[in-house]
């Protein structure tokens, strides 16, 4: 931190990413209000547009203030044709980059249902889901497993023949997110809404596979250490019908890499799509917040996406930091935002298209604006 606050690096990236991103900075600009902002944000170019524009995924400015920022918030990366010459997506460097490069091994998605808002399922707008039931996190590992740079293609006259992902499953890579999976259960106010249990459940495949067997075996170990807390294991196939049939039995929930990707996503239906869920890639001494959905590019500059993914995750960004410097000034902004949050949510004026709504995204910006202004500091 410098004498002008907490610095946090913000890469809009690619697509509607800069749209959400400008809205998220005039909420921090309406929390800031009335006082001298803690904080101070720096936007930096990037991702697969500036890519294709540029030649680079960003500039080593970029790059540095990634290193030495309190916090980051990235928008979306990804755009159609943005592709580095080995093939991997363009613009990694800022989210798959960041993750490696920071080392940032939990990936912190809650999934919260905030009242008046709607699910889209087979097509309709319905509730069906009560608010009061689906309220847990998943702490995906963020460093290793499928995501590990060990692949290749076995190529015979320019003809590829084999194509190979290694799942790496590592001791250190499991114990630490298994671990801040229990010490968030610790730390949370609440259980599973279902029955208020302090719950961590395990989501694997070890019926089968080696990694996971491992992966489990770390969790028991780790588990040990907190016999206050429940420990609950699912098979990843299971998990996927019991998330969605009973939302209300998980509270904490702790999966490797790639299936953590695959079942929030389905999650992320259960809190009224992917328009509300928020990620924060966490490290020891770095941190980087997103919404998880993605740059949208049919919707880039429309200013109709749903920007409180984008409000969520600076609440996180708000919550981390305010830990991390024992800042109590800004946990109370992070709770004052969620206030403002979920009464915005509950009045429906708010509803953007993902809703079945016309409200735009600046205006939904405007309207979480007034709704901080409406909550006491
Ligand atoms: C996510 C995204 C990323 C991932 C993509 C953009 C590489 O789907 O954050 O969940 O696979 O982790
Ligand atoms: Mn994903």
């Amino acid at each position: 931190m410098s004498e002008a606050g907490y610095e946090v690096a913000v890469f809009p990236g690619d697509g509607t990413g800069p749209e959400v991103v400008r809205e998220g900075l005039r909420v921090l600009d309406a929390l800031a209000e009335g006082g001298a902002a803690p904080w101070h944000c720096t936007e930096y170019p990037g991702g697969g547009q500036y890519y294709l524009k540029t030649g680079r995924e960003w500039e080593p400015e970029a790059a540095n203030a990634s290193r030495t920022a309190d916090a980051i918030l990235v928008g979306a990366v990804g755009w159609p044709g943005a592709t580095l010459p080995n093939g991997d997506l363009a613009g990694r460097a800022l989210v798959l980059g960041l993750r490696e490069g920071l080392d940032l091994f939990a990936n912190v998605r809650p999934c919260k249902l905030y009242p008046g808002v709607r699910h889209r399922i087979s097509g309709e707008y319905r509730e069906v889901w009560s608010p009061k039931n689906v309220d847990l996190v998943v702490v995906r590992e963020n460093t290793e497993d499928l995501y590990t740079p060990a692949r290749g293609r076995l190529t015979r006259a320019n003809e590829t023949e084999v194509a190979i992902d290694t799942r790496i499953i590592t001791r250190k890579g499991s114990e630490r997110v298994i671990r801040y999976a229990f010490e968030l259960a610790r730390g949370r106010s609440r259980g599973a809404p279902g029955d208020g249990v302090r719950r961590v459940t395990c989501v694997d495949k070890s019926n089968v596979m080696e990694g996971c067997r491992f992966f489990r075996e770390t969790f028991d170990r780790v588990a040990a250490e907190y016999p206050e807390i429940e420990r609950d294991y699912a098979y990843v196939d299971a998990f996927a019908q019991w998330l969605v049939r009973n939302p209300e039995r998980y509270n904490v929930v702790v999966a490797t890499n790639m299936m953590g990707d695959i079942v929030t996503d389905l999650a992320a239906v259960l809190q009224g799509g992917m328009g509300f869920a928020s990620g924060g890639n966490i490290g020891v001494d770095h941190a980087m917040f997103e919404p998880v959905h993605g740059s949208a590019p049919k919707y880039a500059g429309k200013n109709q996406v749903n920007p409180f993914a984008t409000f969520f995750a600076l609440e996180q960004l708000l919550r981390w930091l305010g830990a991390r410097h024992s800042d109590a000034g800004l946990v109370r902004q992070a709770d004052r935002l969620e206030r403002a949050l979920a009464k915005t949510l509950s009045s429906g004026e708010a509803r953007t298209y993902d809703q079945g709504g016309t409200v735009s995204t600046r205006e939904a910006g405007d309207r979480v604006a007034e709704g901080i202004r409406g909550e006491a500091r």
